[in-house]
């Protein structure tokens, strides 16, 4: 399973890159406002760090306008994928920036119909929100199962790329359903090292090594 992360925040996707967790980045109108950044500026230094594809989301809500954005975004680095939202007019964008060989990842999606349309449409990404299915009281991964599901019976090759992820349990449930990426925030993907027994054992085996009296170095 591919990780990518959830930010613009350059410097904390360079530590995760340094220790091989960065298959990708996925950044949001949102991200970019909480970074600060200038999109253009900060996609091409993101994508000049990392290998993977880096998506950068167009802003327009008419099709001519998001594919004009979409082939400025793919300009950047030719390890964009331009992001373009589940609505009928993002659909139509997918078609022809895919047609033209870009990666595309079609984002906000929170039901298996759209993710269809969006396979249909040429997407290489599928991204549905599971965080924001579970705030309404949805079930965020039975949405990830059942396009697991449905893309499988039909061969499509859209990547499932799980997004709005608040918790490592998010992170696990994405991996044994066969999700192929998923994408979160730097901080969740840390807290993936945590173990509250990693941590007593640790502290079991510190106590006894200063009753040893012995150094290593
Ligand atoms: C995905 O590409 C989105 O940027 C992101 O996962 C949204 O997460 P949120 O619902 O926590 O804002």
């Amino acid at each position: 399973m591919k990780f990518f992360v959830d930010t613009a925040e350059v410097d904390a996707i360079a530590e995760l890159n340094d220790l091989g967790m960065v298959d990708g980045v996925t950044t949001n109108p949102s991200l970019i406002m909480k970074s600060g950044r200038d999109i253009l500026e900060v996609t091409k230094e993101i994508a000049a760090m990392v290998d993977g594809p880096v998506s950068a989301e167009v802003v327009a809500l008419e099709a001519d306008q998001m594919i004009e954005e979409g082939r400025k975004l793919a300009k950047i680095a030719e390890n964009i994928a331009v992001k373009v939202p589940l609505t009928w007019d993002g659909l139509k964008a997918c078609k022809v920036l895919s047609d033209e060989g870009n990666m595309v990842n079609v984002t906000l999606c929170f039901s298996v119909n759209q993710a269809l349309l969006a396979a249909k449409a040429g997407a290489t990404f599928i991204s549905p929100f599971i965080g924001r299915l579970d705030d309404i009281n949805l079930d965020g991964m039975e949405l990830i199962a059942d396009i697991r599901t449905v893309y499988d019976n039909f061969g499509f090759e859209t990547q499932i790329l799980a997004a709005s992820i608040r918790s490592v349990n998010h992170i696990a449930d994405s991996a044994r359903i066969g999700a192929d990426v998923i994408t979160a925030p730097p901080n969740v993907i840390k807290a993936m090292a945590s173990h509250p027994l990693t941590d007593k054992g640790l502290a079991t085996f510190m106590a006894d090594w200063e009753k040893t009296g012995q150094k290593i170095l």
